[in-house]
C-alpha cells in the first residue's frame, strides 16, 4: 500500500525492549540535537523484556572473571558462539550495566548494599543481577521506558513495522508502517531516516506454546528476509525446560518458572519422584539450558506424560514470597501451591538464538540497517544461549549501533518508493502454523517431521480470496515467513548441536556442521 503520510528522522529504532529504548537512549545522549524516532507494534511496554525473570548475567564478583563467563557462554553455544563478540559481551557487560543503573534501573541488594549475585543454568559462578526477585525484566523496562518519556526521544506506538525503504543503491532510508489510531498518523506511512535500527524482538509465536507474549512475532526478520538482508543460524530456537504446565491443549504465552529457581536449588522430578537430571550432566540440574530440554523431554517420551515436576518445597513460603513473588503469584493463580506440591512444568519456545546476521557494531548486510537484542545474530550464542545473557547482549550492542551510527553518519540517497507487497495470508492461518511448527519444528526434529512441517506451511499460504491488509494479515505473512526459513534450515542441518535436536543425526558433527547457515530470500524463494 502506498504510504499516507510520512515522518522524517535522523534514526528509527523499530521496538521498544531493552535493546531498542538503549539505542535511542545512548543516541540521543551522543546527538542531543539529532531526532531520534522509537516505533513499536504496541505500547512501549509490552514486548518481551518486562517479562524476563532470571536477570542480567555480569562479572561483579571479586572472584569471577570474564574469562570465565565466557568459557560458560562458549560452553553452552556448542562451537558456533563467535569468540570476539562473546569478549565484547562480558568485558563490556559491567559498565553497560553501571551506565543503565545511572538511567534508573534498580537491582535487588545485600544487607551490606552489594548487588545480590543469583545462577541460572550453564553458569558456574553466581553472577545474575535481578530485580524484584524474579521480576527484572519489569524493572529494566520502567526505568528505561520512563528515561525516554524524559527525554526528547519521539514515540510512535500502535505501529506494525512494514518493510525497509532503500535508496537507489540498496541503502537503507526507512520504514514502513501500519498506524492503527494514533490522530493524524493513522493508516500505513512512511519514516525516513539515515538510519534503521531493529529491535523487534523473538518469534516465540511461531509456536503453539511459547514464553513470549503476543507481539512476538518475528516481524523483524520478515521484514529482513524482504528486504534482502542474512538471517544465520534461526534454526537454533531455545526451548525453557520449566514452563509452567497449564493443561494439555493450552496454547499461546505461558508462564516462565525461571532457571533462577533451580539456581537456588530446585530441583526436577519425574512423576516416581525420581531426580533424573543427576548424572545426566555435571552441573545436574544447572546444566546448560539444552541439556535440561532434552532430559526432560526423554523423560516424559518414557514416561509418557506431558510434563514432569520442578521441587522447591523446601524453600518454604517466605522465600517464595520474596525471592519469587512472581512465579509464586503465577503458581496460586492456577491453584498450585508450590510450598507444599511440586509445580508442574514442560518445555515450551522461549528464545531465537539465531537472527539478522550483524557483526560487532551492529551492522546487517545492509548499509544502514542495523539488528539489535533477539532479532540479531551478533555471535555471542551459538547453538544455544547462556541464561541471562539476552538482555546483557541488548544493552552492549544498542552503545555499540548508536556510536557506531554517530560516527559512520549514514548519508543515504533518497528514498525509492516501495514496491507493494503482495501475497498477505489469511490471518486465521496463525493457529495452523503454530500447530505445525509445534508438531514437527519443535524441540524434536526429524527429516520426516520437517517435511510434513514444510508441506504444511506450503498449504496454509493459499488462500480463495485477496487478504485485507490488517495486523493480523501481515503478522500471519511475517510468521509463515519465518517459520518457512526455520524449518528449511532446520531440515539442512543433518546433526544435534544445541537446541537442533534431529532424532535421525543424533550427535554433534563438527566435521561436515561447526558452520553457520545463512538463509536469504531471493526472487526464486528461501
Ligand atoms: C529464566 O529466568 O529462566 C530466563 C532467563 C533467560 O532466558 O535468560
Amino acid at each position: 500500500p502506498d504510504p499516507g503520510w510520512t515522518v522524517d528522522a535522523d534514526v528509527v529504532v523499530v521496538g521498544s525492549g531493552v535493546a531498542g529504548l538503549t539505542v535511542a537512549l545512548r543516541y540521543a545522549e551522543l546527538e542531543p540535537a539529532a531526532k531520534v524516532l522509537v516505533v513499536t507494534k504496541d505500547g512501549l511496554s509490552s514486548g518481551s523484556t518486562r517479562w524476563a525473570q532470571g536477570g542480567i548475567a555480569a562479572v561483579l564478583d571479586p572472584h569471577d572473571t570474564p574469562e570465565e563467563h565466557l568459557n560458560d557462554t562458549l560452553v553452552a553455544g556448542v562451537g558456533l558462539c563467535d569468540v570476539r563478540a562473546v569478549r565484547t559481551l562480558v568485558t563490556d557487560g559491567p559498565g553497560a550495566l553501571r551506565r543503565l543503573m545511572d538511567r534508573g534501573a534498580r537491582f535487588d541488594r545485600t544487607g551490606d548494599g552489594e548487588l545480590q549475585l543469583g545462577r541460572e543454568g550453564g553458569h558456574r559462578r553466581r553472577r545474575i543481577v535481578h530485580a524484584g526477585g524474579d521480576a527484572t525484566g519489569a524493572e529494566v523496562q520502567r526505568a528505561l521506558v520512563e528515561a525516554v518519556r524524559a527525554g526528547s526521544i519521539e514515540v510512535i506506538e500502535h505501529a506494525l513495522v512494514l518493510d525497509l525503504i532503500k535508496d537507489a543503491q540498496g541503502r537503507a532510508r526507512g520504514v514502513t508502517l501500519h498506524v492503527m489510531g494514533e490522530g493524524a498518523r493513522d493508516g500505513v506511512g512512511a519514516v525516513h531516516a539515515r538510519a534503521v535500527v531493529l529491535a523487534t524482538g523473538g518469534m516465540g509465536q511461531v509456536y503453539a506454546v511459547t514464553t513470549n507474549p503476543v507481539v512476538s512475532t518475528a516481524d523483524g526478520v520478515a521484514l529482513a528476509l524482504r528486504a534482502g538482508a542474512v538471517v544465520r543460524d534461526i534454526e537454533f530456537v531455545q526451548f525453557h525446560p520449566t514452563v509452567l504446565w497449564l493443561g494439555a491443549g493450552s496454547t499461546g504465552q505461558q508462564p516462565l518458572i525461571s532457571e533462577a529457581v533451580r539456581g537456588e536449588g530446585a530441583f526436577l522430578i519425574d512423576h516416581e519422584g525420581e531426580r533424573f537430571m543427576t548424572g545426566v550432566h555435571e552441573l545436574a540440574d544447572l546444566a546448560p539450558r539444552d541439556v535440561v530440554t532434552k532430559a526432560i523431554t526423554r523423560r516424559m517420551r518414557e514416561t509418557g506424560r506431558e510434563h514432569v515436576y520442578l521441587d522447591g518445597r523446601h524453600f518454604g513460603r517466605e522465600m517464595w514470597e520474596t525471592r519469587f513473588p512472581t512465579i509464586y503469584a503465577a503458581c496460586r493463580e492456577h491453584g498450585i501451591d508450590p510450598v507444599t506440591e511440586p509445580i508442574p512444568v514442560a518445555p515450551a519456545a522461549h528464545y531465537a538464538s539465531g537472527g539478522v546476521r550483524t557483526d560487532l557494531r551492529g551492522r546487517t548486510s545492509i548499509d544502514g540497517l542495523y539488528a539489535c537484542g533477539e532479532v540479531a545474530c551478533t555471535g555471542v550464542h551459538g547453538a544455544n544461549r547462556l541464561a541471562s545473557n539476552s538482555l546483557l547482549e541488548g544493552l552492549v550492542f544498542a552503545e555499540r549501533i548508536a556510536e557506531d551510527i554517530h560516527a559512520v553518519r549514514p548519508s543515504p540517497g533518497d528514498p525509492v518508493p516501495a514496491t507493494a507487497q503482495e501475497g498477505l495470508v489469511d490471518p486465521r492461518v496463525r493457529s495452523r502454523i503454530q500447530a505445525h511448527m509445534s508438531a514437527g519444528a519443535s524441540v524434536l526434529r526429524s527429516r520426516e517431521s520437517l517435511m510434513e512441517t514444510a508441506r504444511a506451511l506450503r498449504d496454509a499460504r493459499w488462500t480463495p480470496v485477496a487478504v485485507p491488509p490488517r495486523t493480523e494479515s501481515w503478522e500471519a505473512t511475517n510468521l509463515l515467513t519465518v517459520a518457512t526459513a526455520l524449518t528449511g534450515a532446520a531440515a539442512a542441518r543433518l546433526e544435534t548441536r544445541g537446541s537442533h535436536w534431529r532424532e535421525d543425526h543424533d550427535v554433534r558433527d563438527d566435521n561436515e556442521w561447526l558452520g553457520h547457515l545463512d538463509v536469504t530470500l531471493t526472487e526464486e524463494g528461501l
